[in-house]
């Protein structure tokens, strides 16, 4: 792992491969592990690197009681200035992809592809709102044993192998209960970002899994439609953790979606 300081707080990142920077943004309560299969598929046509967010993983500890999504769309265009590159591909999955929509809101011009993994441009509803108060008492009370158990029936498909079962169990009950609580509430506070999308004239990809019930593929749709230039990618013998569940279709979709930036994209005024 390295490490960046961003005024004073240590985020890690993990990198492989050469060539134009793509930064990897995980779900949650997950960190960048569950992208390795995806850096080393890539690693021939892209500087891959796949960031802990602040919290999570490697990173350091907040005290941060909510954990927006614009504060992490932040830390990545400070990786980003770090590493040296003005323009990123941003691959997001899930809560990664919230981060990913509110880079693209902050730093359009820093995009020259998006690709949404298993995510949704919509808003939560009053009913997941009061579910994630739920979950942020029940991880409190219970501990993370739980969640993992919850959280790798709800989000792996019925093909997942016992290993990629084993890794979520790991990145669930590896994720801090404060960074759970504070990312769920900052998840809470997210608007819709439809409009962003239909702002944007670079490429964008959103992938989904064929299985996935926590981000379907009518949401992958919404998406699709709102912006421009998007093209969708169902994964098949996948749910929502398609990156692990089905590493080769991903990998391909991204370099897919990658091919399309042969221009350098740009923003669509208003
Ligand atoms: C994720 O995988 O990041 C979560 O399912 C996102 C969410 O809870 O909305």
């Amino acid at each position: 792992m390295e490490i960046f300081d961003r005024d004073g707080t240590a985020l890690a990142y993990r990198e492989l491969g050469t060539g134009p920077l793509a930064v990897f943004v995980h779900g949650f309560p997950l960190d960048s592990t569950m992208w390795l299969e995806q850096l080393e598929l890539l690693r021939g046509v892209r500087r891959c690197v796949a960031i802990d967010l602040r919290g999570f993983g490697a990173s350091d500890a907040v005290a941060e009681p909510v954990l927006a999504m614009e504060q992490h769309a932040e830390d990545v265009a400070a990786l980003a200035d770090h590493l040296g590159a003005d323009r990123i591909d941003l691959v997001g999955l899930s809560m990664g992809g919230y981060v990913a929509l509110a880079f693209a809101e902050l730093f359009p011009q820093r995009l020259r592809t998006l690709a949404l993994v298993d995510t949704r441009a919509a808003a939560d509803s009053e009913t997941v709102k009061a579910g994630r108060d739920m979950m942020a008492v029940r991880v409190t009370v219970q501990g993370r044993g739980q969640l993992a158990v919850e959280m790798t029936e709800a989000l792996l498909g019925p093909a997942a192998s016992l290993h990629v079962k084993a890794r979520m169990r790991t990145m669930v009950e590896g994720t801090r209960v404060e960074t759970v609580v504070a990312a769920l509430e900052g998840m809470k506070q997210r608007p819709a970002r439809f409009d962003v999308l239909s702002r944007l004239s670079i490429p964008v990809g959103v992938v989904v899994g064929e299985d996935d019930t926590a981000t379907p593929v009518s949401e992958a749709e919404q998406m699709v439609d709102a912006a421009p230039d998007a093209s969708l990618t169902i994964v098949e013998a996948a749910g929502h953790m398609t990156p692990m569940e089905n590493p080769t279709a991903v990998a391909d979709a991204l370099e897919r979606i990658w091919a399309r930036a042969g221009h350098e994209g740009s923003v669509v005024d208003g």
